[in-house]
């Protein structure tokens, strides 16, 4: 996260996140703001919002005035999110005018408050508005910071929708790229033996099981690898899915190196293709069929053999980061 301190409207704010992403306002209560609220603010940049935090009010008489101002002067009509403390001074500053000044309002309260007054009720007419309850500290419940967080975005998504980004036919490999991002997947190494008898590998998370009788599964290999011919030519070949542990393995596995297998202890079952030891799973195949398909080999394999551990946790890899799971 970058943090820049500008000004708005008067105001000292602070802000992450790509400037032209919509605007998220975070008003208020700076100890409601810190510790777990920080952890939210990354969510939200990550979830391609601009989120920009006006400095503490003290009940001073011109808060609201100055509010209203900064929700005057800021780029774009933000979604707002205020602690409840906050609210006499955020309310007042979206009377009658609130819907052109802000696509929506979350209330953070602290648990069992947040009953929002008729009068305040009045004042915020017109802006769609959702109260959601926030312990004083969530970090032992990392699931229900992930839960808070979710409902938080899920009805910013509703009010103040994202752009989608469009990919066309025949133009920009790159957005298409990061609309394939989107799909979550595990990692594998993928190793076979050379024609000397060398172990060779590489990472790739294009893995997918395709058929249980016949056992059959594939992985896609650019044809811009060095080992495209290899594993054209080989009759055996492994699939290693990588665990939690394993991220180092398939960033040696997926950069240029003389030897990605000194460091990385492996054995062999029937057909000699290296398996890493301690992997998740590893699958060992003959190789069924080759389909050549653009830039890439779709290689089948027809499993012969299989071990999995079943007590760990997966590596994954997601709109180009390593990724864990949140949920057990
Ligand atoms: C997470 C991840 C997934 C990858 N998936 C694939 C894949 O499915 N197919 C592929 O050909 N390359 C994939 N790559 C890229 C290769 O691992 C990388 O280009 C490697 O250096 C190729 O080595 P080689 O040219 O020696 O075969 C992936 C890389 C990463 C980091």
């Amino acid at each position: 996260m970058t943090a820049s301190p500008p000004r708005i409207g008067g105001l000292d704010v602070e802000s992450w996140g790509d400037p032209e992403d919509p605007i998220v306002l975070l008003v208020g209560a700076p100890e409601r703001l810190s510790g777990d609220w920080r952890r939210s603010v990354r969510a939200l940049v990550d979830a391609g919002r601009h989120v920009v935090l006006a400095a503490a009010f003290d009940g001073d008489e011109d808060a609201s005035v100055a509010l209203r101002r900064l929700l005057t002067e800021i780029p774009s009509r933000p979604a707002i999110v205020c602690a409840d403390e906050t609210l006499p001074v955020m309310a007042p500053a979206l009377a009658v005018t609130g819907p052109a000044l802000a696509s929506c309002l979350v209330i953070v309260a602290g648990e069992g408050q947040g009953v929002v007054s008729p009068e305040v009720e009045a004042l915020l007419t017109g802006v769609p508005t959702q109260v959601v309850s926030r312990a004083d500290t969530l970090e032992d419940a990392p699931d229900r910071l992930e839960a808070e967080n979710a409902a938080l975005l899920g009805f910013l998504e509703r009010q103040a929708p994202r752009e989608a980004l469009h990919y066309q036919a025949g133009s920009d490999p790159r957005t298409l790229r990061d609309a394939l991002g989107c799909f979550a997947t595990g990692v594998t190494v993928v190793t076979t033996l050379d024609e000397a008898g060398q172990p060779v590998g590489l990472t790739a998370n294009s893995f997918s099981s395709v058929s249980l009788d016949p056992p059959l599964i594939l992985f896609c290999l650019a044809r811009s690898s060095t080992n495209v011919e290899r594993f054209r030519q080989a009759e055996h070949f492994a699939i290693n899915v990588l665990h939690i542990g394993q991220q180092p393995t398939s960033g040696v596995f997926a950069r240029s190196q003389a030897d990605r297998f000194q460091d990385v202890a492996w054995e062999t079952w029937d057909t000699g293709a290296p398996i890493l030891s301690g992997a998740l799973a590893s699958f060992e195949c003959g190789t069924e069929q080759i389909v050549e398909a653009g830039d890439h080999l779709v290689i089948i394999g027809r499993v012969t053999r299989a071990r999995f551990e079943p007590r760990r946790d997966p590596l994954l890899y997601f709109r180009g980061k390593y990724r864990r799971l949140h949920f057990s």
